[in-house]
Order: structure tokens, then C-alpha cells, then sequence
């Protein structure tokens, strides 16, 4: 853990479309960010006709852009925006019409919003950039990503990979990591990526982590937050609770006690399949703000 980070002031509203009211948690600490994370009411729609895929896509980032204007208006550096909150759990094919190809922001600076013509065709990647940019505050969504194949051992017969993908832009709207789950949960229509993913990026209030739902139970994720740099991980979910262990909140809670990290998880809310709760959870401190509350609304 850095020592300037001590403290990780929260805030959460709840939104009910244009009805929203604020809850905010502010720590008493001097060095502190302000996270925001959103549990997205999923839209379940799946399609094989590319423009009604096209059309899911748009109806989830419109709904995105005011939600990071909101966080941004109070104060928020980062949002973090839930697993399958863009797109559904659908078919492999219809899967496909959901991804762009990611650029690996190891080799290539890009920024979408700034790329406009580049990156015409890749609306996701396009619109998350100019959120951050436009309000100047980090973003974490997660999306489908594509990377053709052809010609490599074990390509699936489309031709390309496609995987479950964490995407972060700084606060130009810079692609700063790009993270693909490393351990699907029975998803068959995403790809195992073929080599370690790298989660970690620095922004100016700290060195992250960023890592998709099943991911933190595992090995790996304690391999890395081991490392004294990092002070926290920004977690994208769609997590189903269940009894006693799987809980979100209290296991989220838990986490950060036991790591002495700082952890934004944003889940779906879908009561349906027992996924929800959300919140901003701090070292010792436990939990700063969550939300768990299967109400099948939109919480901020
Ligand atoms: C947890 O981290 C804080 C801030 O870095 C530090 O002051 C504190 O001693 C740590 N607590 C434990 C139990 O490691
Ligand atoms: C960003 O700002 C530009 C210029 O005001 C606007 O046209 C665009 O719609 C905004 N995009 C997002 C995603 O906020």
C-alpha cells in the first residue's frame, strides 16, 4: 500500500430515472478520491440481427453517459460499471455482434474519443472514452472483445477469439489496461485468453487492479495484490449470491479487511438470479457505502 492513499471517500444514489437521491459517506482523512460505482438493471435482450445489437448497446451506454455526468457532479474520480452491463449473456454468435477489437494498451496509446474516425465502428469503445474525457474522471466498464485469429493453432472457426473484457480509461479517455477474465464461469461463448493478462495501471490516486467477478477468488488475483504498489482492485460483477460463503457485500467486506485493500465492486442487479450488491469497501474500515437491495433498480 502507498501511505498517500488512506482513506477512499464514497458516495451512493440511488437513481430511479430521473428521480435521484444522494447518500454520501466522507471520510475525515486529508489524502482521499472520491469512487463511484453503478449496479446496472441488465437488459436482457439477445439478438443475431447486428443493427437490434447495435441498438442494445446504444440503450445501455445512453444510459451510462448522464450516470458518469451525475458521479462526475459530485466529485467522483472513477466509475465502475458492472459485468454484461453493456450486453447480455448470449450465444457465441450473437456474442460476437457485441464485441470490438480492444487495443492492447501495452503496445498502442489510444484514445477513442480523440481517434474518432478510427474507431468509427466501434461505438463502445468510442463512447467510454469521450465519458471519461468529457468529465474528466476514470472509467471501468466491461465489454466483449474481439481479436482475429486466423491461421493460429486452435482458432475457433469464426476466426477469431472473443473474451470477457475489462476496459479502463483514464481521464483524457486513454485506454490504460485492458484486462481479459481469466476464469469464466460458464460462459462458452467467451475465450480463455491465451496468455497471463496483466491487471495493473496507475492513475493519479493510486495503482490499481482491475478484475472481473470469478477472478478474485482465485490464486492469482492474492499473487498480485501482494505487491506492495498496489492499493486497491476495481472489480466488475455480475455475482450471484449464495449462502453462506458467495454473499457480495459481506464477502466484499471481508476482502478488504483481511487484504488492508481498497475494493469499488459494481455488480448487476438481476433479483431474479440472486445478483446484486455493490458498494465502495476500505481496509479496515470495511465498508464505506454499498448497496443490497433486490428492488430491480438502477443504484449509483
Ligand atoms: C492498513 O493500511 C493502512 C494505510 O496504509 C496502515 O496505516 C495500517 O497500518 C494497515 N493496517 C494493517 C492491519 O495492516
Ligand atoms: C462529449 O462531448 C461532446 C462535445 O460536447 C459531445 O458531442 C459528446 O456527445 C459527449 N460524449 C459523451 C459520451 O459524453
Amino acid at each position: 500500500m502507498q501511505n498517500r492513499i488512506s482513506c477512499a471517500t464514497a458516495f451512493l444514489a440511488v437513481a430511479v430515472f430521473s428521480s435521484w437521491a444522494v447518500l454520501t459517506v466522507t471520510s475525515t482523512t486529508d489524502t482521499y478520491f472520491t469512487g463511484a460505482v453503478f449496479e446496472f438493471v441488465q437488459t436482457q435482450h439477445c439478438t443475431s440481427d447486428p443493427e437490434e445489437a447495435m441498438e442494445v448497446i446504444q440503450f445501455n451506454l445512453d444510459i451510462f453517459v448522464p450516470v458518469a455526468v451525475l458521479a462526475k457532479s459530485k466529485g467522483a474520480d472513477i466509475i465502475v460499471f458492472p459485468e454484461y452491463s453493456i450486453f447480455p449473456e448470449c450465444s457465441r454468435d450473437q456474442t460476437a455482434l457485441f464485441c470490438e477489437v480492444v487495443p492492447d494498451p501495452k503496445k498502442v496509446k489510444a484514445n477513442p474519443c480523440v481517434e474518432a474516425e478510427e474507431f468509427a465502428d466501434r461505438t463502445t469503445l468510442r463512447t467510454l472514452s469521450c465519458m471519461a474525457r468529457n468529465n474528466s474522471i476514470v472509467v471501468q466498464a466491461n465489454m466483449g472483445d474481439m481479436q482475429k485469429c486466423e491461421g493460429e493453432p486452435g482458432c475457433p472457426p469464426e476466426g477469431h477469439w472473443q473474451y470477457n473484457t475489462n476496459v479502463v480509461f483514464d481521464k483524457d479517455g486513454t485506454i490504460i489496461a485492458r484486462y481479459r477474465k481469466e476464469h469464466l464461469w460458464q460462459e462458452y461463448h467467451f475465450d480463455l485468453p491465451q496468455e497471463k493478462q496483466d491487471p495493473k495501471f496507475t492513475v493519479d490516486f493510486g495503482t490499481y487492479l482491475s478484475y472481473v467477478c470469478f477472478d478474485i477468488f482465485l490464486e492469482r488475483i492474492i499473487e498480485e495484490e501482494l505487491d506492495d504498489d498496489v492499493d486497491g482492485v476495481l472489480f466488475s460483477t455480475m455475482w450471484e449470491n449464495t449462502m453462506p460463503m458467495g454473499m457480495t457485500v459481506e464477502f466484499f467486506q471481508a476482502w478488504v479487511m483481511a487484504t488492508n485493500l481498497t475494493l469499488l465492486a459494481a455488480c448487476i442487479q438481476l433479483p431474479g438470479q440472486m445478483a446484486l450488491g455493490s458498494g465502495l469497501f476500505h481496509g479496515q474500515y470495511g465498508a464505506l457505502a454499498y448497496t443490497y437491495d433486490p428492488d430491480g433498480l438502477q443504484n449509483l
